[in-house]
């Protein structure tokens, strides 16, 4: 009893055996105490580090290290995460005989390092943000314990991962508990993300791609090391040969390797300017990807706008409402003995848990090979496409690692009982949340009662400890949630602002020396002339130089962060900007096979074939359909025309240059920013002309336009070239191909023949599909732009060619 008052009364009235600390280093005997979390603090000699309680929910400490200098601090080490103290009464000790314990409020021992070197020893805080008990006697070097040898989510630079060593992801961005997912080092030697759900059974790998050999990613099975580290200059190598480097590789910043609450493994560079952290590299560029992320029976889908979100299909409700993690769970028995049906939800997957395979089976047949087995749960159809000509059929034991993505070439087919069918379809709200619950909870207090039995000096004794006690906390408390507050709001915004930059800065100088002072010109457009160039790294790129850059920097930052986020592989990747003084560049990956408008030239000797021609339209829709769809309809391209259509070394479409135009909120058609005329002549819709709202369907009459001259070769207006170098006057390209289809029927001869391009080899054109192009690029050049279709039906049109019966069934 007496030892417990004095526990009470010694931080109450300060007395010296409690280090109040600005040094790095903790003597032994001495402790740190929640109730000074504000000053009791070890901070490391550079300032960088500092280690102490830290708030993790309301009443809740966890003792931790973090990094000072971002604007909110940043949690790089925690010794309990899962078990967070009491804020009143706990404590860190380093006890005489050298153990580091750290005890609660009732005393209960949360965590300690199991020492016990003895006398002589110090914990000390490096300026690495290694905390490090060792021995404190001169000329001796013995450590004991340091946090860098039990990492939580956090590898910092010289810090090396082990086998015993994992990252473990944080529950959600408030909540600091160990979450779901994992990065190790497996069995075979080899560094692997996994998904460990809520449900033991539950667990997958999915980076690297688990589809793929470590062959084929690169692996190195046979070195059984097990040691990865990040060193000072931003560069990851591992014992299995993963190796990467930061985008600002070189430069002596510092970062950080963390395993993300949303199982994303991601670089972080801090930029000391804005002091937040910018994301310089991560493992995965689809966020949907990640396994496990909506629990099972669920869907989740990417807007960039809005982030990642979850939702259940008809027929399935949320299963815990506050956390995504459990997924959604059946409204109906789930043994399918009764009738089923199927209702099929779009461009949609279910990756694993697969009970069996086909190729080549029709919808029907396939939904056949589900309905005759009572535990199949669904299945999923993907139609042949270009690359891979086969249909595929996946039925499913469980309904797993669900995703909508506009541009998924499959669809699944969920299955319910065929009484519900039509009722669940009919009350199908999609309701979508944010996957991350953000609510803190409350720790309760464990303080146990004073001993009632005592005599009345110690109950006032205890009385007047309490009141002391509970004035500094209130104090304390306050001081925190106002931290606590102010970091979240600005947390969430910094990791915007971060993802938002994955785009590397340039000197106008680093620009000019790359390029050989803007020598080798390979294009010119609207905004400005496009130059070759070799960066530092090697990579070439092509850098476009802004003729008339308007707006300010920030204006053109915001501009370049929104370009810097969108990812497909049918868009044109940014690897960087410079905005200097007057000069403003944008640094893009090279395309080694330049524009469509210069393969389509009849000068050229290389001719497009027809498979070429197909493969560009579909791709070049799919970039788009990303880029109004995705973004819910945020960007609109505007210029659409075969000069920003780019092609890679095996003639992939990557649209380029968009953006550029003013990015365009939804809803705001009549932005003033749109009263100047966008566009190119030929391709510009008659919105533009007639001065009617902006929407997304400009560039889907634009892209028709694309798709036209694709098929025939010839120019949309005015004069041009023919085969023998005389010049002949055309009408109007859209005009021309509506009267020959229109006349078809009277000549005997196909009318695609007579349509398509003269300096292609007619007698491997594929007529179904190019009838199928031209009618859908038709569809897109309607003078009414609801007739057009969506820039993601113009996929689905494209995608569904080569089965007429999925069209018969959707
Ligand atoms: C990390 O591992 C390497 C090689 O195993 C070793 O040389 C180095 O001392 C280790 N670094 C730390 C900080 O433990
Ligand atoms: C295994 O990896 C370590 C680095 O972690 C390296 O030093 C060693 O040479 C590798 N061994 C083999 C056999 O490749
Ligand atoms: C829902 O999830 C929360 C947080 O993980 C958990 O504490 C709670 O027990 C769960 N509720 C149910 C009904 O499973
Ligand atoms: C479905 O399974 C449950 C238990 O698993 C059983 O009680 C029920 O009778 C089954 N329903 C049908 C229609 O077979
Ligand atoms: C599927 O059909 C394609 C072409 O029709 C054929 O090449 C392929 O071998 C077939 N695959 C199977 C598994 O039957
Ligand atoms: C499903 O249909 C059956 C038969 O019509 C009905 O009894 C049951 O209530 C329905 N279940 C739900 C969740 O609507
Ligand atoms: C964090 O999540 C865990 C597990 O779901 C939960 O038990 C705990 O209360 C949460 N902590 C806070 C501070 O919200």
């Amino acid at each position: 009893m007496d030892f417990y008052i004095l526990f009470l009364l010694l931080p109450l009235f300060n007395i010296p055996i409690s280090s109040s600390t600005t040094s790095d280093t903790l003597r032994q005997g001495s402790s740190l105490s929640v109730k000074r979390a504000e000053t009791d603090h070890l901070v490391s000699a550079n300032g960088d580090f500092m280690a102490g309680f830290f708030p993790v929910g309301e009443n809740a400490f966890s003792f931790a290290i973090w990094f000072t200098k971002s604007s909110v601090p940043t949690l790089v080490w925690m010794a309990n995460r899962d078990q967070p103290a009491n804020g009143r009464g706990s404590k860190l000790i380093l006890t005489e005989n050298g153990n580091l314990v750290l005890l609660d409020a009732g005393r209960v021992q949360l965590w300690s390092t199991a020492t016990t070197p003895g006398s002589a020893v110090k914990l000390q805080l490096e300026d690495t943000g290694n905390l490090v008990l060792r021995s404190s006697e001169f000329g001796k070097h013995v450590t004991y314990w340091e946090s860098f040898k039990s990492p939580t989510d956090t590898l910092l630079p010289n810090q090396n991962l082990t086998m015993n060593a994992d990252l473990v992801s944080s529950k959600s961005r408030t909540n600091y508990s160990s979450g779901y997912y994992n990065f190790y080092f497996d069995d075979d030697n080899i560094l692997r993300l996994r998904f460990q759900g809520p449900d033991p059974l539950v667990s997958s790998v999915y980076w690297p791609s688990p589809w793929l050999g470590p062959f084929e990613t690169g692996r190195f099975t046979y070195n059984n090391t097990k040691n990865a580290m990040l060193n000072s200059i931003g560069g990851f190598a591992s014992s299995d040969n993963l190796v990467f480097s930061s985008s600002d590789y070189g430069a002596k910043v510092n970062r950080r390797l963390t395993l993300d609450p949303d199982g994303n493994l991601r670089l972080y560079s801090f930029n000391a300017k804005n002091k937040m952290w910018d994301v310089s590299w991560q493992a995965i560029s689809l966020p949907c990807s990640i396994h496990g992320i909506c629990g099972p029976n669920s869907f989740c889908s990417y807007h960039q706008a809005s982030g990642r979100s979850c939702s259940c299909g008809a027929g399935f409700k949320m299963k815990n409402t506050s956390d995504w993690a459990f997924g959604c769970e059946p409204e109906f028995p789930w043994n399918f003995t009764q009738e089923t049906g199927f209702l099929r939800v779009p461009s949609s997957e279910f990756y694993g848990y697969d009970k069996g395979f086909s190729e080549n089976l029709t919808l029907r047949e396939c939904e056949e090979q589900c309905s005759k087995f009572p535990d199949c749960k669904g299945f999923q159809f993907q139609m042949g496409d270009v690359d891979n000509k086969a249909s595929r059929c996946y039925t499913k034991a469980l309904l797993l690692n669900g995703a909508r993505t506009p541009n998924f070439p499959g669809d699944v087919y969920v299955r319910l009982p065929k009484a519900n069918l039509s009722s669940f379809r009919k009350n199908h709200k999609e309701i979508t949340f944010d996957c991350s619950p953000t609510k803190s909870m409350r720790l309760e207090r464990t303080y146990k009662k004073s001993n009632e039995n005592g005599g009345l000096k110690v109950l006032v004794w205890v009385a007047v400890a309490l009141a002391g006690v509970e004035f500094v906390c209130v104090a304390v408390v306050l001081g925190f949630l106002y931290w606590t507050r102010k970091e979240n709001k600005t947390e969430s915004q910094g990791y915007k602002l971060a993802a938002a930059t994955r785009v590397q800065h340039f000197t106008y100088a680093e620009l000019r020396k790359a390029t050989l002072g803007f020598r080798d010109e390979i294009g010119s457009g609207g905004g400005g002339n496009v130059y070759k160039g070799v960066l530092s790294d090697g990579r070439v790129a092509a850098i476009k130089q802004l003729r008339e850059p308007n707006g300010g920097e920030a204006e053109f930052l915001a501009e370049v962060s929104t370009i810097g986020r969108l990812n497909h592989m049918n868009l044109i990747e940014m690897w960087g900007y410079c905005a200097e003084g007057k000069h403003r560049l944008l640094v893009y990956e090279y395309m080694e096979h330049g524009s469509l408008a210069d393969n389509l030239l009849s000068s050229n000797d290389v001719v497009l074939d027809w498979e070429k021609r197909f493969a560009i339209a579909m791709g070049t829709s799919k970039g788009l359909a990303y880029l109004h769809e995705e973004c819910l309809e945020w960007v609109l391209h505007c210029d659409v025309k075969p000069q920003n259509i780019l092609l890679d070394s095996n003639y992939h479409p990557k649209v380029a240059d968009f953006g550029l135009s003013k990015l365009q909120n939804r809803g705001e058609s009549h932005n003033s920013s749109f009263s100047r005329i966008r566009g190119t002549r030929g391709y510009m819709a008659p919105e533009w002309v007639y001065n009617l709202p902006i929407t997304a369907k400009v560039d889907v009459y634009s892209y028709g336009i694309v798709a036209l001259e694709l098929v025939t070769g010839r120019k949309p207006t005015g004069v041009q070239m023919n085969g023998t170098g005389e010049t002949v006057e055309q009408g109007r390209l859209v005009t021309w191909v509506r009267e020959k289809m229109n006349g078809a029927a009277t000549r005997t001869e196909s009318w695609i023949e007579e349509i398509a391009d003269p300096m292609t080899q007619l007698g491997e054109i594929d007529k179904v599909k190019m009838e199928l192009l031209v009618k859908v690029a038709l569809q897109c050049v309607e003078e009414d732009k609801e007739a057009r279709p969506t820039m993601r039906q113009v996929v689905e049109m494209l995608q569904f060619h080569e089965d007429e019966r999925a069209m018969v069934f959707s």
